[in-house]
C-alpha cells in the first residue's frame, strides 16, 4: 500500500473537476485584447508649405510635429503629397478658444483646403477668400460662428457635403443656398431656426437630407420625391403640414425616414410599400388618421416603426412574430387604436386598449387579463413583460441559465467522482 500514491481525497477530486469544467468558461469570458490599431505611418518626406505652417501657428495649432504626418494631432490636419511642399486639404478646428481669430490672410494661405470643419468654435463670423470658397467640397459648422447667412453659404457652390447644426441660419428659405449647390450629396441643416419652404427644385443627386428641428413649413414638394438616390430623409420637428404625398413611394433608395413632430394629416400612403430597403420609419407626433396599413408587416428590412401620437384608428394589423422582429415599435397615443388580444399579448405593453368584438377600443383601460398569458409564446413570457419591447435584448433571465448550468455541472462532477470511487473499490 505504501508504494502506490495515496488517492486524492474526494473533496480535492471534486474541486479539480469543477476547476477543469469552469476553466474554459473563465477563459472565454475574458474578452480578447483589442488588436493594436497600427496606423500606416506614411514616411512623408515633404513638409508643409511654410505659409500654411504660419497660418496654423496663428490658429494655435501645435506644429512642433509635422502636421502632415498621419495621424495628426487629434486628426486636425490632413495634407496632400505635392512637392516640394505639401498642402493642407483638410482642417478641423474644435473647442476653439473664444479669442481665436481666423484672419483673412490666414484663410487666404489655406485656400487649398477641400474640407473645413468647425466644431464648437464660437468665433466671429468669417469672410472666406474666393480661392477657398471654390476649393471647399466639405464644410461643417456645429455650434460655431454665432450665426450664418444663407447668402454667405450660397457662395460655397462646389460643396458635396454640408453640415450646419446648432447655428442659426438667416435666410428666407433653403433655396437661397441650395439653388447654387449643384453637386451636393449630403445636406444636414439641423437646429438652425431655418425658416421658409422646401425648394420647388433641387438640382442634385442628394443621398441625405436632414432638416430636423427648424422652422420650415408647407408640404413635401415633388422636388423631394424625385430624388431617387435619397437614402435618408429627416424632416422632424418642423412646421410641415398636408398629406404625406403618395409620390414618396418613388424614393426607391430610402432607408431612413422621419417626419416626426410636424402636422402631417391624412393616412399613411400605400405607395410606401414600394420602398424595398426601408429600415427606419418615424411618423410619430403628427395628425395622421386612417388605419395602420398591413403592408408594413411585409417590409422585410423594417426594424424601427414609430407611429405614436397620431389619430390612427382600428385594429393593429400585426402579429407577434412581426413585432418581435422590430427593435422599436410604438403606437401609444392613438386613442382610437386597439389590439386584438387573441393575436397580441397584453405583455407587449403597447399602451393602447384591447379591442372589443367590433374592433373598437374597450372602454375601460386594459385590466389584468388572465387569457392573454396563454397566447403569448413561451419565449416571450417571463422576464420581458415589465419592459417595452425595444429594451428586450438586455433581458434574458440570467438566473434560470446560471441555475441550469450549476445543476448540470454538479451532476456531472458527482457522476465522475462516483465512477472513480467505484473503480477504486472494485479493483
Ligand atoms: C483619427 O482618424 C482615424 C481614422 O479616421 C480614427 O481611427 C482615429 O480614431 C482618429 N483619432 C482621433 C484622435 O480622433
Ligand atoms: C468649382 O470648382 C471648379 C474647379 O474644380 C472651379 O473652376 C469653379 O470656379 C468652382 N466654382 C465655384 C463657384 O467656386
Ligand atoms: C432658435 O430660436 C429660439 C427662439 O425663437 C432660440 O431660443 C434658440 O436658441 C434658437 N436656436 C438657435 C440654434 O439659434
Ligand atoms: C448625378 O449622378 C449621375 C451619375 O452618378 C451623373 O451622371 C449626374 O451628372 C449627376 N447629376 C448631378 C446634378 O450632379
Ligand atoms: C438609419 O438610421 C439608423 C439609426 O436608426 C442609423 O444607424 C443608420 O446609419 C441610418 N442609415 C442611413 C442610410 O442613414
Ligand atoms: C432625425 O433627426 C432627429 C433630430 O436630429 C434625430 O433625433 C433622429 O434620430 C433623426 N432620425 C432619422 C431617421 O435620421
Ligand atoms: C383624415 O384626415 C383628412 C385630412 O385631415 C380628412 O379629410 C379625412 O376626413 C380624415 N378621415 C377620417 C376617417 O377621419
Ligand atoms: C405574421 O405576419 C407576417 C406578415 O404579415 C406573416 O408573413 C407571418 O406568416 C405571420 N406569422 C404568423 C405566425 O402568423
Ligand atoms: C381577433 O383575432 C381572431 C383570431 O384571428 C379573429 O377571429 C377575430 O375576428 C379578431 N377580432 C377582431 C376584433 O379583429
Amino acid at each position: 500500500m505504501k508504494s502506490s500514491p495515496p488517492p486524492l481525497p474526494p473533496f480535492l477530486t471534486m474541486l479539480l473537476f469543477i476547476f477543469l469544467f469552469l476553466f474554459p468558461t473563465i477563459i472565454t469570458s475574458i474578452s480578447p485584447p483589442l488588436p493594436p490599431t497600427s496606423s500606416p505611418s506614411s514616411p512623408s518626406t515633404s513638409t508643409l508649405d511654410p505659409n500654411q505652417l504660419k497660418a496654423l501657428q496663428s490658429l494655435n495649432i501645435p506644429t512642433s510635429k509635422d502636421p502632415c504626418i498621419q495621424p495628426s494631432f487629434h486628426n486636425v490636419t490632413l495634407c496632400d503629397s505635392s512637392k516640394p511642399f505639401s498642402h493642407l486639404i483638410s482642417l478641423t478646428l474644435s473647442n476653439c478658444l473664444t479669442y481665436t481669430s481666423l484672419s483673412y490672410n490666414a484663410l487666404k494661405s489655406l485656400s487649398t483646403l477641400q474640407s473645413f470643419h468647425l466644431l464648437n468654435c464660437p468665433i466671429a463670423p468669417i469672410h472666406f477668400p474666393p480661392q477657398l470658397t471654390s476649393s471647399l467640397i466639405s464644410f461643417t459648422c456645429i455650434s460655431s460662428l454665432h450665426k450664418i447667412s444663407g447668402v454667405w453659404l450660397s457662395r460655397l457652390a462646389n460643396l458635396t457635403d454640408l453640415t450646419v447644426s446648432n447655428v442659426p441660419i438667416k435666410a428666407s428659405g433653403p433655396y437661397v443656398f441650395l439653388a447654387h449647390m449643384k453637386k451636393l450629396k449630403t445636406l444636414t441643416i439641423s437646429n438652425a431656426n431655418l425658416t421658409g419652404f422646401l425648394p420647388k427644385y433641387i438640382h442634385s443627386n442628394l443621398t441625405q437630407i436632414d432638416f430636423s428641428s427648424n422652422k420650415l413649413k408647407g408640404n413635401i414638394p415633388s422636388s423631394i420625391t424625385m430624388l431617387d438616390s435619397l437614402e435618408n430623409l429627416n424632416l422632424s420637428s418642423n412646421g410641415f403640414k398636408g398629406e404625406i404625398p403618395s409620390s414618396l413611394g418613388d424614393l426607391i433608395s430610402l432607408k431612413n425616414i422621419s417626419l416626426a413632430s410636424n402636422s402631417f394629416s391624412g393616412s399613411i400612403p400605400d405607395s410606401l410599400s414600394a420602398i424595398p430597403g426601408l429600415v427606419h420609419m418615424d411618423l410619430s407626433s403628427n395628425q395622421l388618421n386612417g388605419t395602420i396599413p398591413k403592408f408594413l408587416s411585409e417590409m422585410k428590412n423594417l426594424k424601427y416603426l414609430n407611429l405614436a401620437n397620431n389619430n390612427l384608428h382600428g385594429v393593429v394589423p400585426f402579429n407577434l412574430s412581426f413585432i418581435k422582429k422590430l427593435t422599436m415599435f410604438k403606437v401609444v397615443g392613438n386613442s382610437n387604436l386597439c389590439y386584438n388580444h387573441s393575436v397580441l399579448s397584453s405583455k407587449l405593453k403597447l399602451e393602447i386598449a384591447p379591442c372589443d368584438k367590433y374592433g373598437k377600443p374597450m372602454s375601460p383601460p386594459p385590466a389584468k387579463n388572465s387569457f392573454a398569458d396563454d397566447i403569448s409564446d413561451s419565449d416571450y413570457s417571463g422576464d420581458d413583460d415589465d419592459d417595452s419591447i425595444h429594451k428586450r435584448e438586455q433581458h434574458h433571465g440570467p438566473n434560470k441559465f446560471v441555475l441550469g448550468v450549476a445543476i448540470a455541472l454538479s451532476s456531472i462532477v458527482f457522476l465522475i467522482v462516483f465512477l472513480i470511487l467505484c473503480s477504486k473499490c472494485c479493483r
